[in-house]
């Protein structure tokens, strides 16, 4: 698997514009953060950004050892963020067997807590790139492994973290709506490839049949309109998922 080809951006959106900058967040853009969140979150459709109270976000960027938060700014204007913090507590996505082994293996966990792209900014590939940098950054702590949700119906998302790397691991429900479990991480190198095979997106029982089994989605196939039509999965030489109901029929 080529990460770094999945990494390319067209030269259209390859160079971030001039006047954007893309920086670590801190608890002095709280303020910012959360404007920009409500802005966002009023108009985004159900499910695909969580309800959250300054309070939390708050909580997130205050442990800074445990934070990795990512802006981009246009002069003094945030226009985009992504936010991202060590999970603590239970464990998490447990259905997925790619993150429900992680856990078992006592593996510390990364989780996003939302990405936001101010709408006047979308288009330029800015939450690939906030992915691309939170990656980077977490990676300079020793951290290995990130998780987080994406509502199946939010494409631009799903394009957005398979774009910056990322794979879909499994399919979770929380309160809001179906989501796919989005992973990055140390397992990706560990992975070979044994056979892929494309399904429609828009199939989500086929598709969840496969992560169940351990398959995990690649990267999409898009229509001549654009859209997203097909999802690559593959399955991979992976003895750990031996014993957990991975056959040649699934
Ligand atoms: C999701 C969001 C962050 C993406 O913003 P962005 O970085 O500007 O995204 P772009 O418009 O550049 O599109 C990124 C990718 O999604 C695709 N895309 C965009 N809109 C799409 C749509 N409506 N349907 C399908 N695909 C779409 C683009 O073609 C592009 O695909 P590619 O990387 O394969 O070329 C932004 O729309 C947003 O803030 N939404 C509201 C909050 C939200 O949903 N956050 C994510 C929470 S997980």
């Amino acid at each position: 698997m080529s990460k770094t080809a999945k990494l390319d951006v067209p030269s259209a959106g390859g160079q971030l514009e001039s006047e954007l900058r893309l920086a670590p967040l801190g608890m002095p853009d709280i303020g910012a953060i959360h404007s920009l969140y409500q802005a966002v979150h009023d108009v985004a459709p159900h499910g695909h950004l969580a309800d959250r109270a300054v309070a939390e976000f708050e909580s997130i960027l205050s442990r800074e050892e445990e934070t990795v938060s990512v802006g981009v700014w246009q002069g003094d204007t945030l226009v985009g963020y992504t936010l991202c913090s060590i999970h603590r507590g239970e464990p998490v996505f447990k259905d997925s067997p790619l993150i429900g082994l992680l856990q078992a293996r006592s593996g510390e966990l990364w989780t996003g807590k939302g990405t936001v792209i101010d709408p006047r900014f979308e288009g330029r590939m800015l939450m690939s790139r906030l992915l691309r940098m939170r990656g980077e950054l977490i990676a300079k702590r020793g951290a290995v492994h990130t998780a987080g949700l994406v509502a199946t119906t939010n494409l631009a998302s799903l394009a957005s973290s398979l774009r910056a790397g990322g794979w879909i691991v499994g399919m979770e429900r929380d309160e809001y709506c179906d989501n796919f479990v989005c992973y990055s991480g140390a397992l990706q190198v560990e992975f070979k490839p044994l056979e892929t095979m494309t399904i429609p997106i828009h199939d989500l029982p086929e598709v969840s049949q496969k992560l169940a089994h351990g398959w995990v989605g690649d990267r999409m196939e898009k229509g001549q309109d654009g859209k997203p039509r097909q999802l690559l999965m593959f399955r991979h030489e992976f003895e750990w998922f031996a014993g957990s109901g991975d056959d040649s029929s699934a």
